[in-house]
């Protein structure tokens, strides 16, 4: 590590703290917690020391019967416990402001699931009571530690792909229909966090277009378009879909030289970039020029990205310094969901969004 990533600890008692292993309490065992439960249980930085659910059943299925982990049915027995310094949370999104809070002000680091909150509000408090006790809060953007979104924010900052212009992704299949949050708010964090992570500096999102589609009469979207107004006049646009009985997963991203296509479902060509495009070479006579040459297929490593996940958050936690997807790249994703909302309230017209000094990425 460099000396500018890397707070050395000063006092023994704080190199002590900085090695050891982190013990870790998960909360909440339902679909997404035992995926965080079995990357933890395979990072050494940790020492899972419980599973609390308020489904105490449920908790005991995900461990089977050989494991010496504790459940726990009490948030608050849990963070009690001076042995657990850091929790992961995947619980329901309108239950992240109180466990969080809750674990926060007990003074442990917190991973929770996406998105931070259930409104942009309540994300706010939990950014402010973490930024003020000095605590690692971290959002499982998951998609945004993948090999290729890794790659894709180099090949856009290394210029490979020439000026940025869009980012187009769908994201749709026959999904798990939640009783909770609408398909917006369920698919697409992921979506605008893969674009809060790729976009340059100079291509920002300003304005929030979506619409959406209830056809099941279940009170909230189960197919919906998101369009994002760049800062350079480019966009980023996102389909989510529950209603899909074919899956896709495709992120395209284009630049003024290159066009790189990620397939998830192609595990051999996931990532191509194609040397073909459109230029005008005269804007005073515009006349488009057809550019065909080579693609070229990355190769990448095959690693699980919540493999990832539990390594920055343990490196953030080390170092105290904020991980990739802290709670202040939460709140942007926040921003842009709750400008989303609102336009499609307003019938899909274009609102504006602006990131604030909360949601301005520290730079260590
Ligand atoms: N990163 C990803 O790709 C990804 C994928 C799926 C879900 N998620 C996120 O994970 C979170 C959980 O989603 P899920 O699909 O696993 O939900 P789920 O409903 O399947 O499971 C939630 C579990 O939390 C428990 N729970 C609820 N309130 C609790 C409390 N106060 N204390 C302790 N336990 C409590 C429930 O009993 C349940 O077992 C959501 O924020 C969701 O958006 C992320």
């Amino acid at each position: 590590m460099t000396g500018a990533q890397y707070v050395r600890p000063t006092t023994r008692a704080q190199l002590i703290l900085s090695e050891s292993i982190i013990g870790i309490a998960l909360i909440g065992a339902g679909y997404w917690g035992p995926n965080l439960l079995r990357n933890f249980q395979q990072n050494g930085d940790f020492d899972v020391r419980y599973l609390c659910d308020l489904d105490e059943a449920r908790a005991k299925k995900v461990l089977g019967g050989y494991s010496t982990i504790p459940v726990s049915v009490s948030v608050d027995a849990v963070l009690s416990d001076p042995a657990v310094r850091a929790v992961a949370v995947a619980t329901p999104p309108d239950t992240h402001l109180p466990v969080v809070a809750a674990a926060l002000k007990a003074g442990k680091h917190v991973l929770v699931e996406k998105p931070l909150a259930a409104n942009l509000q309540d994300g706010r408090e939990l950014v402010r009571l973490a930024e003020s006790s000095g605590l690692i809060l971290m959002v499982d953007h998951t998609f945004c530690y993948t090999p290729v979104v890794r790659r894709l924010r180099s090949l856009v900052r290394d210029g490979e792909l020439g000026d940025f212009r869009y980012v187009d992704s769908v994201r749709v299949s026959l999904g798990l229909v939640r009783p909770d949050v609408d398909v917006l708010w369920d698919l697409a964090p992921h979506d605008i966090a893969i674009v809060d992570s790729v976009c340059p500096g100079y291509a920002r999102p300003v304005a929030v277009a979506a619409h959406g589609a209830d056809p099941l009469g279940l009170g909230r979207a189960c197919m919906a378009y998101l369009s994002l107004r760049l800062s350079n006049g480019g966009m980023a646009h996102a389909h989510v879909s529950w209603l899909s009985p074919t899956k896709i997963r495709t992120v395209t991203v284009g630049g003024a030289k290159r066009t790189a296509i990620w397939n998830d479902l192609d595990p051999q060509q996931r990532l191509a970039v194609h040397d073909q495009g459109i230029e005008i070479q005269d804007a005073q006579q515009p006349r488009p020029l057809y550019r065909t040459g080579d693609t070229v297929y990355h190769a990448l490593p095959e690693k699980e990205a919540l493999r990832s996940v539990t390594e920055e958050f343990a490196r953030a936690i080390r170092s105290g310094l904020p991980a990739l997807t802290d709670g202040r790249s939460g709140l942007r994703v926040l921003a842009t969901l709750e400008a989303a909302r609102q336009s499609m309230e307003a019938d899909g017209a274009f609102v504006p969004l602006e990131f604030d000094k909360q949601m301005q990425a520290v730079t260590p």
